[in-house]
């Protein structure tokens, strides 16, 4: 028997850290928070993506009595900018979260699903999506997706 180990990079940040570019995603992800539609789950998701062309697409996760018709925050951004520009790759993605106490503490990180959507972005353009999970006492930023998926799913795979 032998162990893989896999690395992966996480970097931390005080908000301040990072570029006025990044600070400007993520107060957009904050602010994207406030659309949510999170009436069953009070979990208030607000994302907010940078294309190519530096325009800025947001969303935030809404929800659906029909609990499995509702969507993350991360998708509906990806989603949205997709059907606008499809020429457009992403190039940075940041995420916040609120409960009914405020903003979380700690970092949001994306659920699984919206993880394989990422990976699906970064498989389609061929290049990266930096990720920028915020939290009031720190954000967290990886370089590309495979940090937050290891052994990755991706077309290739199939061949
Ligand atoms: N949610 C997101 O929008 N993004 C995440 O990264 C985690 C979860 C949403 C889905 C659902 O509306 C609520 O948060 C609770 O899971």
């Amino acid at each position: 028997m032998e162990e893989i180990h896999l690395d992966i990079k996480i970097e931390q940040y005080a908000m301040e850290e990072l570029s006025d570019s990044e600070q400007e995603l993520v107060r957009s992800a904050i602010k994207a928070m406030h659309n949510a539609y999170a009436n069953y789950s009070r979990f208030y998701v607000g994302a907010a993506l940078r294309l190519a062309n530096g325009q800025i697409v947001i969303g935030a996760n809404q929800e659906n009595a029909a609990f499995p018709s509702g969507l993350c925050a991360e998708r509906s951004a990806i989603f949205a900018a997709q059907s606008q520009q499809p020429e457009q790759p992403i190039t940075t993605l940041a995420i916040a979260a609120s409960n009914d106490e405020g903003l979380l503490k700690d970092p949001i990180t994306p659920c699984g699903a919206c993880r394989q959507v990422i990976l699906e972005m970064e498989d389609r353009y061929k290049r990266p999506v930096r990720i920028l999970l915020f939290g009031a006492r720190a954000v967290y930023a990886v370089n590309s997706v495979k940090d937050l998926l290891p052994l990755s799913f991706v077309d290739a795979n199939m061949r």
